[in-house]
């Protein structure tokens, strides 16, 4: 067994990591635009400093990012000659509804995208879109108070049904929120939530993670109705959470945290609030606004497949002592794994034993849709970087997919690197967290060129995917 013949191969990008051009052509301001780089970005991606426009102190590097609105012609024409199947992007729906409530949408929003696509089929490449990476309108979090109020899903409803007829034929793998228990993380990056002093954050924090459950359904539902090949899959943050010991308080402290990621997906795969999460968020004193209604959506629209990142897996012990802070997961240090330059660490093996856990659970097919190395490149004079670390990192996870589906029969529709051209880190803000092939002239700063350069990973990759991933 190998992988299947139709594997889709290739990279991620998302919008506001890359296309910068923040203000141009009618596109409105985003919680991501507005996310600056330093020692405030944690504070605020967590909802807990109130950042709501540009100020003059600080850099916020989301908004002119690596140009990618102006530069996508030359950098799908790179994707292409890597031999890409598929480039997963992001839509930014200030370019569509630069407010989010508009009546009608922005056509020249709507263009960008449309070319975009259509410049994607020269190569052969499929486009596989994701309808929200991170980014909320601001005016919706403003006016509206983000997806805490119900009236977000009718926002968003408009947004997808004026995706799924415009890009009808020209695209059919849809994701509907990326890592959509981010919201649980980083609130205001990954759902726009600010939480007022005093606020209950977690009755505010599952209101909101239950109208963007809604809305998925919905949108899954809307893109099925308008184009029944559509394919429409969630996305979830994932990588396995091991016990620290064998100690069952560890086991089952592990067992808890991997649900707690798991519970967005059992509800857009399995349709139904799973009753661990019910009866928990009721001890915790949560009620969640359901409607009437709401319940048969969920149940009875579900998504086709199941796609998630992997970057590391984690660990979990009851010994308070032994817990890091980790960048964005708190988790406890595995002794056994080596990390990045980030802290963040590397396990391949994790890598298929998270396909396998969610493939167990949910019997659906999966995407692997963002995996990578954020590392330090030292280019030379012509931009040329011998990233045989990143090669290492891969050749280690691609082989552990491999043994997934060879060995376990685990049923994966395709791969795509995180960051196949170097971008903007979303955790950092930083331009020196590289996980490219192509590597680009800007620094963390926002000086530099913006030029284009192959690194020796890009050639490698080729070879992987000409091959079907059995050259590495
Ligand atoms: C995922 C996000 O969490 O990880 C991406 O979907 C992000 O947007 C990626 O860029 C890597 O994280 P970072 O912080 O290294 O950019």
């Amino acid at each position: 067994m190998a992988f299947r013949k139709d594997f889709l191969w290739g990279g991620a990008t998302a919008a506001n990591q890359c296309e910068g051009a923040y203000n141009v052509d009618g596109r409105g301001l985003a919680n991501v635009d507005v996310i600056p780089h330093g020692k405030d970005r944690f504070p605020v991606m967590l909802g807990n400093m109130k950042m709501f426009d540009f100020d003059d102190e600080h850099f916020y590097p989301a908004q002119n990012a690596i140009d990618m609105y102006h530069n996508y012609k030359e950098d799908i024409a790179l994707f292409g000659e890597m031999g890409f199947k598929t480039y997963r992007l992001s839509i930014a729906w200030t370019r569509i509804f630069p407010n989010g409530d508009e009546d009608e949408p922005n056509e020249a929003g709507l263009k960008f995208y449309e070319d975009l696509f259509k410049e994607c089929h020269k190569y052969g490449i499929e486009p596989l879109v994701t309808i929200t990476h991170f980014d909320c309108p601001m005016h919706l979090i403003t006016e509206y108070g983000g997806w805490k109020n119900r009236k977000l899903i009718g926002f968003y409803e408009k947004l997808v049904r004026v995706l799924f007829t415009r890009y009808k034929g020209l695209v059919k793998y849809w994701l509907t929120f990326n890592e959509i228990n981010m919201i649980l993380h980083l609130p205001f990056m990954g759902a726009g939530l600010y939480f007022e002093e005093g606020e209950n954050r977690d009755q505010a924090t599952y209101t909101a993670a239950h109208h963007e459950l809604v809305a998925s359904a919905l949108a899954t539902k809307i893109g099925h109705e308008i184009d029944p090949t559509n394919m429409i899959g969630c996305m979830l943050a994932a990588g396995e959470v091991y016990p620290y010991s064998c100690n069952p308080g560890d086991v089952w402290k592990a067992y808890e945290t991997n649900r707690d990621n798991y519970f967005f997906i059992d509800v857009q795969s399995r349709g139904e609030y799973p009753k661990y999460a019910l009866l928990d968020l009721e001890r915790k004193g949560v009620k969640i606004p359901f409607v009437e209604g709401d319940e048969e959506i969920l149940k009875e629209h579900t998504v086709d497949f199941i796609s998630f990142s992997y970057y590391s897996s984690k660990c979990a012990s009851v010994d308070e002592k032994l817990k890091t802070d980790g960048n964005v997961f708190a988790s406890v240090k595995n002794p056994y794994l080596k990390a990045s330059e980030w802290g963040w660490q590397i396990d391949p093996q994790g890598l298929r034993t998270t396909l396998n856990a969610l493939y167990d659970r949910y019997q659906k097919p999966l995407f692997i849709v963002e995996n990578g190395l954020g590392a330090v490149d030292k280019p030379d004079a012509n931009g040329y970087v011998e990233d045989d670390y990143r090669i290492d990192y891969m050749r280690e996870h691609i082989k552990a997919m491999h043994d997934a589906v060879t060995l376990d029969g685990v049923d994966l529709l395709g791969y795509t690197s995180w960051g196949c051209i170097d971008l903007v880190s979303a955790s950092t803000g930083e331009m020196s967290k590289r996980y490219g092939f192509i590597y680009v002239d800007r620094d963390d700063a926002g000086n530099g060129t913006l030029k284009r350069s192959k690194k020796k990973s890009f050639d490698w990759y080729k070879e992987v995917i000409a091959s079907n991933g059995e050259n590495i």
